[in-house]
């Protein structure tokens, strides 16, 4: 048994989704989130950044003692996940090989469409994690850039949304994809526009649900559930605007969010590493 925080964190608000699976699945642990508004959107960064600003966070998540980081943000994990692991003693996981793994599962033609910003694209990350799990896999992928300012600012329904997705999808359902990775963690606010666009025969994949789902089955093996009993309230933090993030993230959580504790950038505490190895 372990009762210490689960520490999740995303470039914005897009990670509450994993949160809200997280709470749906686990019922008894308490999770710490972390949006990294001000410095919102990841996407157009450089991997080298990116690993940066993952550092300092796990740092800042250390701070309240969390028993395991989530990043839940494709472009976060595909830039910085190993460096991560490597380097931090607390177990890390992120969120593309769960979606990867999912999507090998749900296929039947063996033809794989995966979106996502530019960073975790031109990454290659969910294509390398797909073909290790079935190297015959055809996996098609495509950055969406613009989809995730759309989620961002509440615009998930409607003719623009709906005309930008279907711009983005119409190649990959040429292709013949029979399922389609949802690869960021804004994607599943859009997924009845995205199912409406994509059709029936497209099988969606959301790597909120599979990230939860592997969160569980590690603290299973472990042994380090939080004991039953009243869950402790959620926290939220956030770089950015207090209020923007309380308003817009219930949408992504699915329920009220009562406080956001704004940190101020660059987070001045430094907790001692523990380098592995
Ligand atoms: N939430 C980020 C991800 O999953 C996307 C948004 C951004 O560009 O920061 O990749």
């Amino acid at each position: 048994m372990d009762s210490r925080p689960i520490g999740i964190f995303d470039s914005g608000l897009g990670g509450l989704t994993v949160v809200s699976e997280i709470m749906r699945q686990l019922p008894h642990e308490q999770t710490l989130y972390f949006g990294d508004t001000a410095r919102f959107p990841y996407g157009p960064r450089s991997a080298e950044e990116l690993r940066g600003f993952v550092f300092e966070i796990i740092d800042f998540l250390l701070i309240y003692d969390v028993k395991f980081i989530v990043i839940a943000c494709n472009s976060a994990s595909a830039a910085a996940l190993e460096a991560a692991q490597q380097f931090y003693s607390i177990p890390i996981i992120g969120v593309i090989e769960p979606g990867a793994r999912a999507a090998v599962q749900a296929t039947r033609n063996r033809r794989v469409g995966v979106i996502g910003t530019q960073a975790t694209i031109s990454s290659g990350s969910y294509i390398t994690s797909m073909k290790t799990i079935d190297a015959g896999v055809k996996a098609y992928s495509l950055a969406c850039p613009e989809l995730a300012d759309f989620v961002e600012r509440d615009e998930i329904t409607g003719e623009r949304v709906e005309g930008a997705i279907k711009w983005y999808l119409d190649p990959l359902v040429r292709d013949g994809i029979d399922s389609l990775i949802l690869g960021c963690t804004h994607y599943p606010l859009l997924s009845e526009t995205i199912a409406k666009v994509a059709g029936d025969d497209i099988t969606l994949i959301s790597s909120a649900e599979e990230t939860a789902r592997e969160l569980k089955e590690f603290l299973q093996r472990k042994d380090s559930f939080r004991e039953g009993g009243v869950r402790p309230e959620p926290r939220f933090f956030s770089s950015g605007d207090e209020g923007v993030f309380g308003r817009l993230g219930a949408r992504f959580l699915g329920q009220e969010i009562a406080r956001v504790e704004r940190v101020h950038l660059p987070f001045k505490a430094k907790v001692n590493r523990v380098e592995k190895g």
